[in-house]
């Protein structure tokens, strides 16, 4: 079996967990102003630059975000940033140019786009995130952001051309929670080709269950022998991820139909 080599970088990557609970203690402007760099240098489809961050200053803007999201936490986070897929800047050279970005003519607004754009905006958000746990600050991933997307959109006057995608919250960690078990690497990682033998990763799902169940019983939840299974499960039949879903990228003028 290979071993793993530490290094800095590997140990922040290895250590990462999420942190749901901040300190009250303002993050300094040139930690925030390393953490955008690194951000920025992440690579970008074709070269586009399309996203963009929205640090949000304003505790009264973070306590609707917390509404929006459902989740009273993220009022308290020292910091908040909202990563948006953004054409919008892209339209406006295109149109300075002489494009009519209002026609089919403008291709940046459709499906192949707005995926690519979106892959660039979490990209970015996932470095920024490592460069701050690389000061020892929490951080997590908000996908609650999209619980309504066009009080989201309001809120933050989002232009046509851009679509939130992310949030990031962080701040110097008030808790500090274990590792969540991960897969087992044989059903996550395949050589050559995806092995698709249903027994086999069921196999490896039935194992995870019980490591899953064993985390959660050493934080006092009791839960069933199939865990992650059963967790697994109650998602993929959830409608509240239908509310989520694109439908809202029309009338911020993406046509994702093409
Ligand atoms: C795309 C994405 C969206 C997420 N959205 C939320 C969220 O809205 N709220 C939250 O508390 N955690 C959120 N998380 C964190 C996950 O719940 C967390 O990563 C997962 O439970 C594994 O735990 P760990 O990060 O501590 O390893 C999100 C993570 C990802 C990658």
């Amino acid at each position: 079996m290979a071993k793993i080599i530490h290094n800095d970088t590997v140990d922040v990557l290895l250590e990462r967990v999420s942190i749901r609970a901040f300190k009250d203690e303002a993050i300094g402007l040139d930690v925030l102003n390393t953490i955008e760099q690194a951000a920025q240098n992440t690579a970008s489809s074709q070269y586009l630059n399309d996203w963009s961050a929205i640090r949000i200053k304003d505790p009264a803007v973070k306590t609707e975000i917390a509404r929006i999201c459902n989740q009273d936490y993220i009022a308290n986070a020292p910091v908040l940033y909202i990563f948006v897929l953004d054409q919008y800047r892209n339209s406006l050279i295109a149109q300075s140019e002489g494009v009519a970005v209002d026609s089919d003519e403008f291709t940046l607004k459709n499906s192949y786009r707005f995926s690519q754009a979106q892959n660039d905006a979490v990209l970015a958000l996932h470095a920024m995130e490592t460069a701050a746990e690389s000061f020892e600050l929490g951080t997590v991933i908000l996908g609650s952001i999209l619980g309504n997307i066009p009080e989201l959109v309001k809120l933050l006057a989002l232009p046509k051309y851009t679509y939130p995608v992310l949030g990031l919250a962080l701040g110097k960690p008030d808790q500090h929670p274990d590792p969540k078990p991960r897969l087992p690497r044989d059903i996550q990682f395949f050589d050559d080709s995806y092995n698709a033998e249903p027994n086999r990763i069921l196999d490896g799902i039935r194992e995870y269950d019980r490591e899953v169940q064993a985390y959660y019983d050493t934080r006092g939840k009791d839960l069933s022998e199939r865990a992650y299974s059963d967790m697994t499960t109650k998602k993929a039949t959830s409608t509240a991820a239908l509310e989520m879903g694109f439908e809202h990228a029309r009338a911020q003028g993406f046509d994702l139909e093409k």
